[in-house]
């Protein structure tokens, strides 16, 4: 699969909807972000992807009367932007099997923790709270399973004396952008695929996560 075209989906900020917004002007990033979706009318992601010129969506669940009446219109949004790849970017809604399996390979997520250490939320916290050496970010394949699926790539950082959640999170930040953006490269540049027993990148099953080094680029 040759992806070109990128739908990003947001709740909130966007940091790591600008970083794959600057990547694609630096021309790193090969492909264009066609389409950002966001589930919250006041997400200032909605502001810079306006600004960059890319169409934007709204899509509030309070107009919706269930899950899947929500996820079937969101479903019918993404594939207006024929898009490639669909990256949930600070995505915070869980998205339902209907949905998963329709884009099934072609949906990722970034989540804060090293997964499958902490699905789910507040994992800065948790992470403190267990006493970890480490923290980190993952991107990983979507499936059904919430925060379940295969893992593409990680970024690590090491929990410093004195960190509390924000001070993590906001240590972890940069990184993550640094990592959202090279897996989406990773995209551009191998055929990387989801199947039952992993990730495969160019026909090789990945046995760990790619790491993010400390020059933004992924190795095994
Ligand atoms: C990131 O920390 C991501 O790990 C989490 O939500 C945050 C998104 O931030 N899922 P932003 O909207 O991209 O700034």
């Amino acid at each position: 699969m040759t992806v070109q075209r990128v739908t990003a989906l947001i709740s909130g900020t966007g940091s790591n909807l600008r970083a794959l917004i600057d990547a694609c002007r630096s021309g790193r990033l090969p492909v264009e972000i066609s389409h950002v979706i966001s589930n919250r009318a006041d997400a200032a992601g909605l502001q810079l992807a306006a600004r960059a010129g890319i169409h934007c969506s709204v899509l509030e669940p309070g107009v919706f009367s269930n899950r899947e009446s929500y996820d079937a219109a969101l479903a019918e949004q993404i594939e207006t932007g024929q898009p490639d790849l669909v990256v949930l970017a600070g995505f915070m809604r869980i998205l339902g099997d209907t949905l998963v399996d329709r884009f099934n390979g072609r949906l990722i997520n970034l989540h804060p923790s090293l997964l499958p250490l902490y699905r789910g939320t507040n994992t800065y916290r948790r992470a403190l709270e267990a006493g970890d050496s480490e923290h980190g970010a993952s991107m990983h394949f979507v499936t059904a399973e919430l925060d379940g699926g295969p893992v593409i790539a990680q970024v690590r950082i090491p929990i410093l004396p004195g960190d509390d959640p924000p001070r993590l999170a906001a240590r972890l930040s940069p990184r993550e952008h640094q990592l959202v953006v090279a897996t989406v490269e990773l995209f551009t540049r191998h055929a990387v695929e989801c199947r039952d027993d992993g990730v495969y990148v160019d026909r090789a099953r990945l046995t760990q996560p790619l790491q993010l080094e400390a020059d933004g680029l992924l190795a095994p």
